[in-house]
């Protein structure tokens, strides 16, 4: 018996002479009169492991039908060093074993090169093509390097509820949630899915100073967009003491981050969704990665937008929600980078975020990368009592209902910004997909909660 190793490991680490024993699945199989060549992945890596094996090798013969491309399997061998280009070793199997067949006439990835939407009908068995493979490795990586970041930099990791009472954005797009068996409700009163976990992180950084949650989200957003999702993944930091400057130094620094690891975790992966996704991959993450990121003001933005010689679909004018057309131009033809806009109308923004003296704008900021419009959102909030409460009232809402928010600032308050990076946005920017139903592994959507 051969060592037991992730392909990865034998790929990378396993010694020529060595004797291995390697599982994984058939990407491919040919064979010759006197060899069989069986190419193998296990996921653990884009890269697959070549093993060799005489025809005439012991029950060979019994498991040949079965070598079909799907196929799970078990292949002893020596590791010998590889002729074959971009591999170093390949393994010179002498046994071979079929855990479970995969027949060549059902099972529906033979062939390479299937459409997206056809991958999305069968969401259960894309992982194991390799563009979702290469996906799904990107962003664990993310995942794992949002941890590091915040960790490395004093932020406390929290757990906000999933189950709410209260709407954070005031969008009012929001599921409710009932039990299957009473009429009343459960909760005693009206509860809904969260659609962000911002308000409870803020009375977490008033105890624990600087926050981040790392959770779903749930919007019930009506808009069959590629960039939209029902349950999407949030992360949002919040941190007591800073203000909309520091909360824009700590954006840019996250993204810049995050792309670092995807090269150094990545690198595999990132080489093939360049040849076959985005050909502009690599380049847009380096100049993300390296490039300082634009800041303007939302007034300057629509004045660029004014002057642009561009037939909007939206027309532009101090006042409007920018679109992802305007958001796009920004980061990718007008400024060729990721861009933060802050300083928007106060009355297209929720009531928590902090008033300018202008009175007329707040501390908001949306960051914008090129292919993907806004990825961020966030702002300083309004930590001065008497302008948050009058901005509730304002916006029609209810003292009551926010009494224990408003409690928040009775004590103790200061000035503190936080915002929320949308996970699968970011998967899209660091992998070139173009559809926001190709990040997530099972995506929930308007019409859509299949698997
Ligand atoms: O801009 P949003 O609505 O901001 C908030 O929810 C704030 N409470 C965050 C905070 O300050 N703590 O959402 C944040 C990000 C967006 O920039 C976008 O990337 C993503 O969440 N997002 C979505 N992603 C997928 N599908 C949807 N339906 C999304 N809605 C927002
Ligand atoms: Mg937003």
């Amino acid at each position: 018996m051969g060592k037991h190793a992730l392909l990865k490991q034998i790929l990378e680490e396993g010694q020529v002479g060595e004797r291995f024993t390697a599982r994984g699945w058939l990407r491919s199989h040919r064979g010759s009169k006197a060899v069989s060549f069986l190419v193998l992945y296990d996921g653990s890596t884009m890269k697959t492991l070549q093993a060799v094996l005489p025809t005439d090798t012991p029950g060979y013969e019994e498991v040949a039908h079965q070598l079909t491309t799907g196929a799970s399997v078990v292949v002893e061998g020596v590791l010998v060093e590889s002729p074959g280009k971009g591999q170093r070793v390949e393994l010179k199997a002498d046994k071979v074993a079929v855990l479970g067949v995969a027949d060549a006439d059902t099972y529906p990835l033979q062939k390479k090169g299937h459409s997206m939407e056809f991958l999305r009908s069968i969401a259960h068995l894309r992982a194991r093509t390799n563009v979702f493979g290469a996906v799904f490795r990107v962003r664990a990586t993310l995942a794992q390097a949002t941890h590091r970041f915040f960790g490395d930099r004093g932020f406390h990791y929290v757990h906000t509820p999933i189950i709410t009472a209260s709407d954070c954005e005031g969008a009012g797009e929001m599921f409710e949630v009932k039990a299957t068996s009473t009429k009343d409700h459960f909760f005693g009163r009206q509860a809904m899915l969260t659609v962000s976990g911002q308000l409870n992180a803020e009375a977490l950084a008033y105890g624990l100073g600087q926050v981040y949650t790392f959770g779903p989200t749930f919007r019930a957003e009506n808009s069959n967009t590629s960039r939209h999702l029902a349950e999407f993944w949030m992360i949002e930091p919040e941190a007591a003491f800073y203000d909309i400057h520091d909360d824009m130094d700590l954006a840019e620094a996250y993204l810049k981050a995050l792309i670092t690891a995807v090269f150094e975790h990545n690198a595999d992966d990132i080489d093939f969704l360049g040849k076959f996704v985005d050909k502009q991959l690599v380049q847009t993450l380096e100049s993300t990665r390296d490039q300082t990121f634009e800041r303007i003001t939302y007034t300057d933005a629509v004045d660029i937008l004014t002057k642009a010689k561009r037939e909007w679909e939206f027309p532009v004018s101090w006042g409007i929600d920018l679109q992802s057309e305007h958001e796009r131009f920004l980061a990718e033809e007008h400024f060729k980078r990721p861009v933060m806009i802050t300083a928007y109308p106060k009355e297209i923004k929720a009531f928590y975020m902090f008033n300018n003296d202008d009175d007329k704008t707040v501390a908001a900021l949306d960051v914008l990368v090129p292919r993907i419009g806004e990825i961020i959102g966030g702002s300083q909030r309004e930590h001065r009592l008497d302008r948050l409460e009058s901005r509730i009232t304002a916006d029609g809402m209810a003292l009551e209902d926010y009494s224990w928010y408003l409690d928040l600032n009775r004590f103790g308050a200061v000035p503190h910004a936080g915002f929320g990076l949308g996970f699968e946005r970011a998967v899209m920017f660091c992998t070139g997909m173009t559809n926001i139903r190709d990040v997530v592994p099972f995506p929930r959507s308007v019409g859509q909660a299949a698997f």
